[in-house]
């Protein structure tokens, strides 16, 4: 039997019957873009994370992107200044930095967590530094407390790039309301994912706020008067009312999530895997399921070999894509390690108990001749 890495299908069966209802609802009510469904879903996400404000973008790269650029309409950021960012992250974080004509400054993360290391954040800080992206890395939240301090004591705006952790808490408190915005991707195969492309901003700042909501259309809060010039990145009806079938159950998937994850942690004991770092439970919602391996292109070929399928996150730095030439010259060895060791196991909320076992099994017998 094959283990796949994650199957959408199966995922989104288990709400079938009420993502069939939302979509005729949308079809029915004639109104596609801007409307009741995006604004209920905008309350609903908001009081989910627990946070004032959720603006509903067209994505999670617009969703952070639009961030810095509401900043800069504020005057608090301008050309030219720099942002920490995680140096093993998705290219995305990296590309919300450098289209709102701001410097993505890499930083490298903690070896145990693959987060921001805050020590090594603060030693990066330098006079044009103006702000700190926290990564939540595979569904982790970063150590938002030191991080914030660090934010503190320089006068830096701290984001959260929670496009990987929905959910994920830190005393009681949400992903989306530990720093001053955070962004949030519903791609299809995050832990809230639509049918399609979607986004969305948390803030517990008013002004910002409403900032996001006219740069997100046109640059317009009253029709055919534009204040700023915006983009059009607005999440649709359609997948705003599937998204909140979704919600209602993201706790449970989670659930699930972390069950798979204990099963993997408890059974998977083998001296060339290693296991993920996790310093809080709660503060871990298990986007994806990272080992590191010296052996990681054998692990996979194996696991592959055994019908498991696997991926990596990911297998080229930011600093080392052809988008970066700026950045090549960088010499960051942990970050560069990290990506040649890692390996996601499959992990999904529909994960079966045969599945689970045959990923353990098959990890366990990774021999030394693979
Ligand atoms: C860490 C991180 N940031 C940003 C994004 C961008 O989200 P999207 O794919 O919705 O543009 C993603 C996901 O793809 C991500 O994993």
């Amino acid at each position: 039997m094959s283990v796949p890495f994650y199957d959408l299908k199966q995922v989104n069966a288990r709400y079938a019957g009420a993502l069939k209802a939302a979509a005729a609802r949308v079809i029915d009510s004639g109104w596609y873009v801007l409307g009741e469904e995006v604004a209920a879903f905008e309350r609903e996400f908001a009081a989910y994370c627990g946070a004032r404000h959720a603006i509903g973008v067209g994505n999670g790269l617009d969703a952070l992107a639009l961030i810095f650029r509401a900043y800069r309409e504020l005057g608090v950021l301008k050309d030219g200044d720099e942002v920490l960012v995680p140096a093993n992250t998705f290219i995305a974080t990296f590309l919300a930095v450098s289209q709102s004509g701001l410097v993505p400054v890499p930083v490298e993360p903690d070896a145990a967590s693959f987060n921001l290391d805050p020590v090594r954040a603060e030693a990066a800080v330098g006079p044009r530094t103006r702000a700190i992206v926290a990564v939540h890395l595979y569904g982790q939240l970063a150590d938002v407390p030191a991080l914030a301090a660090v934010a503190q004591r320089h006068g830096l705006l701290l984001i959260e790039d929670a496009a990987q952790a929905h959910g994920a808490e830190w005393d009681g408190r949400r992903a989306g309301t530990l720093g001053d915005a955070a962004a949030f991707s519903f791609f299809p195969t995050k832990n809230l994912g639509a049918l399609g492309d979607g986004g969305a901003v948390t803030t517990g700042d008013d002004s910002l706020a409403r900032q996001i909501a006219a740069l997100r259309n046109y640059g317009s809060e009253t029709k055919y008067q534009h204040r700023f010039q915006g983009v059009n990145s607005r999440l649709d009806e359609l997948q705003a009312a599937l998204l909140r079938v979704k919600l209602a159950f993201l706790d449970e998937a989670i659930a699930r999530r972390r069950d798979v994850a204990r099963r993997y942690r408890e059974g998977i004991r083998h001296p060339a895997i290693g296991m993920p770092g996790v310093p809080r439970e709660d503060g871990h919602v298990w986007h994806l399921f990272v080992v590191r391996s010296a052996r990681r292109d054998a692990l996979q070929r194996y696991l592959q070999a055994c019908g498991i399928h696997t991926q990596i996150h990911y297998p080229v730095p930011a600093h080392r894509q052809a988008a970066y030439p700026a950045l090549h010259d960088l010499s960051l060895p942990l970050t560069e390690r990290l990506h040649a060791e890692v390996l996601s196991l499959p992990l999904s909320p529909a994960l079966g108990e045969t599945e689970i076992e045959q990923v353990i099994a098959a990890c366990q017998a990774f021999g030394e001749d693979a």
